[in-house]
């Protein structure tokens, strides 16, 4: 596991004590994941079963319930499990983490695993955040662009692990756009429309 610089510990404390008293949830940090791009993740990151999983953010579940056989555990700020109060080691951290609290998130992950695989949207992958990981001494080693037509932007799914630092990163593509399950433009996530639930199920 890597040590935090302290500069870096302060500002996690801070981040968590912000959030703990005035920090409310933006609407963006509740936006689910595809469960057809969580399968492909949970593919990338070849789950042995002695390894001990985490999923940091359960939401509906769809890291959780999808992964193979191994020892899973998970975190969920609306069931009361904070991951900032998360302990211990894990082989892997697997997950779509809220938006808001990227730099928070990258933190207190990378003081509980050697190996971290999390969808980001595009713009958030920033060069101040990569070099952030890899100072901690993770190297890029799998990196999957993708995207679901119903969200704002392109999507990577991006895997880093303490590794030899020659290994080659493998860079992929999804060849289609990610639809709702309808598999119709139902409109999901526009308008104002909910995008954790099909376009068509819902009235506004
Ligand atoms: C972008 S959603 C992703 C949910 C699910 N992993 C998925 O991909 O469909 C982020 C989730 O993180 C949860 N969350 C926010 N802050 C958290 C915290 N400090 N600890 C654990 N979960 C948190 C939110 O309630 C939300 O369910």
């Amino acid at each position: 596991m890597s040590e935090i610089p302290y500069s870096q510990q302060t500002m996690n404390n801070k981040m968590k004590k912000f959030r703990s008293k005035n920090y409310k949830l933006k609407p963006n940090d509740k936006i689910y994941t595809p469960k057809a791009v969580a399968e492909l993740m949970i593919k990338m990151c070849t789950i042995k079963p002695t390894d001990k999983v985490l999923d940091p953010s359960l939401g509906g579940g769809v890291f959780y319930d999808n992964l193979p056989p191994c020892t899973k555990e998970f975190c969920e700020i609306e069931k009361g499990i904070d991951f900032f109060d998360a302990s211990g080691e894990y082989s892997l951290i697997i997950g779509n983490p809220p938006y808001s609290l990227w730099n928070a998130w990258l933190n207190k992950t990378m003081e509980l695993t050697n190996k971290l695989c999390f969808l980001w949207g595009i713009m958030n992958f920033t060069h101040h955040r990569m070099n952030r990981i890899l100072e901690q001494g993770y190297v890029l080693t799998h990196y999957h662009l993708l995207k679901v037509s119903y969200w704002f932007s392109h999507h990577v799914i991006v895997i880093f692990e303490k590794c030899d630092p020659a290994t080659l990163c493998k860079i992929t593509v999804s060849g289609k756009e990610f639809k709702c399950e309808c598999g119709k433009r139902c409109g999901r996530g526009a308008g104002g429309k909910n995008y954790n639930i099909c376009g068509n199920l819902q009235k506004i």
